[in-house]
């Protein structure tokens, strides 16, 4: 069978993972696909950069737009980030021209998910994002595949691996938020700009994507309570604990009888619980099914390996010809759901 071509725009954490099982892990790849994943060519800001793993043998493009249009790309990659400019230039490109396209991107998804979606949808090309909600942990699959015979009654959980890394840290060191970003970063959890992550927007373009998938509805970032960590002292933590709770930035997500409710906020979780429980840049997704009832799914959420592996798996599923989108259904019949908007005390 043909290989399957990769165009792989952005190098970073999550791109150099990516190429990193590419060239370790060629025949396995190969093995599981039923033909050889190759890729063909890549892209990034800055050509001459040491990226740790050899990547001369690929053609290199200075614009990702560019690479998303090549004849001989069939499944553009995009993991460059940001919510507009040549990701979602070159991811619309991309899709027009009937090609896959994977990305980790909950930014650009969270604000352009809908009509990115339906692109893909009146072109033939799927468009597909595990890595962008809970990094390792493969939440969409479950959604769309495991649990398809269930309707989702409720999805809670903490997706930002950078806040519950700090709000852990902040506990066992009791340094402040601002001397955790460091370790952060050497991990490779930060956003390119950190307030996304510390305020709590991340977590809430996760949730919104979550909530699409889970309810059948149209993704509405702009209708998700946000509040993020910046507010939380050292001393709320230490009342939290004496009284036996831990302090998560939680998500939830359920279709209520005002609409569809999608809150990402600050909350007191019983220390001994699962939740509370959760350490480092772990994620936890709580999926329940009418059916199945209660799921936990926990992994780590951020990094390299953790994400390119989620990369991985969409990429597979295209390869082995499994056309399914990450909506797991048609992206015009979603619906569109009033918000709820309670006002948090
Ligand atoms: P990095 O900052 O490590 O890497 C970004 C890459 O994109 C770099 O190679 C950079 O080039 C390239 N790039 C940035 N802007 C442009 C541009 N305008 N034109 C061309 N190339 C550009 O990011 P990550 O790998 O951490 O994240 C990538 C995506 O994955 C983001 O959407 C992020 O939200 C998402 N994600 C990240 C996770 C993580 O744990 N890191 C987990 C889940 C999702 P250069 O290297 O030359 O500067
Ligand atoms: N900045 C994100 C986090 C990366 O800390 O969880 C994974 O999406």
């Amino acid at each position: 069978k043909a290989p399957l071509r990769l165009g792989i725009a952005g190098l970073g954490t999550v791109g150099m993972g990516v190429i990193k099982i590419v060239q370790e892990k060629a025949d396995l790849l190969a093995l599981r696909a039923g033909r050889p994943v190759e890729i063909v060519a890549v892209s990034a800001r800055s050509k001459g950069k040491d990226r740790g793993y050899d990547i001369s043998g690929y053609a290199w493009e200075d614009d990702p737009v560019k690479l998303a249009q090549r004849d001989d790309v069939d499944v553009f990659v995009e993991l460059m980030g940001g919510s507009d400019g040549p990701a979602k230039a070159a991811t619309q490109a991309a899709l027009e021209l009937g090609k896959d396209v994977v990305t980790a991107n909950k930014a650009l998804l969270a604000h352009h998910g809908q009509a990115l979606a339906e692109t893909a949808e009146s072109h033939g090309a799927v468009l597909r994002f595990e890595a962008a909600v809970a990094g390792g942990i493969p939440v969409m699959k479950a959604l769309t595949e495991g649990l398809a015979g269930n309707g989702i009654t409720r999805v809670i959980g903490v997706m930002n691996g950078t806040c519950n890394y700090i709000l852990t840290r902040m506990e066992a060191t009791g340094q402040g938020y601002n001397a955790l970003f460091d370790e952060c970063a050497r991990l490779g959890y930060l956003e390119a700009d950190p307030q996304l992550d510390v305020g709590g927007i991340d977590a809430g373009h996760k949730l919104s994507l979550l909530a699409s998938v889970a309810f059948g509805t149209k993704v509405n970032f702009d209708a998700v309570e946000l509040e993020g960590i910046e507010r939380i002292t050292n001393q709320d933590i230490a009342h939290a604990a004496d009284m036996g709770y831990k302090i998560k930035l939680l998500g939830v997500t359920q279709m209520t009888d005002r609409g569809l409710e999608q809150r990402m906020t600050p909350c007191l979780v019983p220390d001994t619980s699962p939740l509370g429980q959760l350490d480092g840049g772990t994620n936890m997704v709580v999926l329940e099914g009418d059916e199945v009832g209660q799921i936990v799914l926990r992994g780590a959420g951020a990094g390299m390996g953790p994400t390119a592996s989620a990369v991985m798996s969409d990429i597979m599923d295209i390869a082995r010809d499994i056309r399914l989108t990450t909506f797991g259904q048609p992206a015009n019949t979603l619906i569109a759901a009033t918000p709820v908007m309670d006002a948090t005390p």
